[in-house]
């Protein structure tokens, strides 16, 4: 299967939010990455459910909801209300994690689950076959425009192993810090959905930025 791109709209222009909406739709990306952040889980508060509906009104391709919230059950069938396709929430903010997939699973969305740099990919092991997506956190959550965590190429062939052991199917997501500089080398190690973010909005021509984030050739990277 060939990769999918996630622009992530927290690097988009909150004031020209339309703009940036019709960008991706227009664009060879893939899907729309949404990030909830709520101040508590992560050290930074990002936007919630008024303007995720605002960006639902124009958006043409699937969203990917990202939460970096506690207590991520209490809203799940909100997420699946504003019309979330894949809704992932964090290991660490979960006690209940094979509850919490079985319930987004119910209300209709993909579930996805991301893990933190510092949690082993063995942890979602015994939930292997509950999991549509692994969101593997490449910088600590909270901001973007942080730099890549290397340490994240070996985990993605962990990640890939295991869940090919467990007999999973689930995609894996890379979020933070994706580039041209380390794109392709992603999808080697297993990488289905590429996150991006600065890469692609902080771009001097974003359209061009997805195509080359999509089109990953060896003699295209830099
Ligand atoms: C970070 C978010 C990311 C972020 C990625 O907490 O989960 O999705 O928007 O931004 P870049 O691509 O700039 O690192
Ligand atoms: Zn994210």
């Amino acid at each position: 299967m060939s990769h999918l791109l996630a622009p992530s709209l927290l690097a988009a222009d909150f004031a020209n939010l339309q703009r940036d909406v019709e960008m991706v739709n227009a664009s060879e990306a893939h899907w729309f990455h949404l990030d909830v952040m709520d101040g508590v889980f992560v050290p930074n508060i990002s936007f919630g459910m008024p303007v995720i509906s605002a960006i639902a009104k124009h958006a043409a391709k699937p969203l990917d909801v990202h939460l970096m919230i506690v207590d991520p059950d209490r809203y799940i069938s909100t997420f699946a209300g504003l019309g979330a396709h894949v809704l992932t929430v964090h290991l660490e903010a979960c006690t209940h994690v094979h509850r919490t997939l079985g319930a987004i699973r119910e209300a209709g969305m993909k579930a996805g689950i991301a893990l933190n740099p510092h949690t082993s990919v063995e942890l979602l092991r015994d939930v292997a076959l509950d999991i549509d997506l692994v969101c593997l956190m490449s910088v600590n959550p909270g901001f973007g425009g942080q730099s890549f965590i290397e340490r994240t190429f070996q985990k993605t062939r962990q990640l890939k192993a295991m869940l090919r052991e467990e007999g999973s199917d689930a995609l894996i997501e890379i979020d933070g810090g994706v580039g041209m500089a380390n794109a392709l080398q992603l999808v080697e190690a297993g990488a289905d959905v590429l996150v991006a973010g600065s890469s692609v909005f902080g771009a001097s021509d974003p359209m061009a930025a997805a195509r080359d984030l999509v089109h990953l050739e060896p003699a295209n990277s830099r």
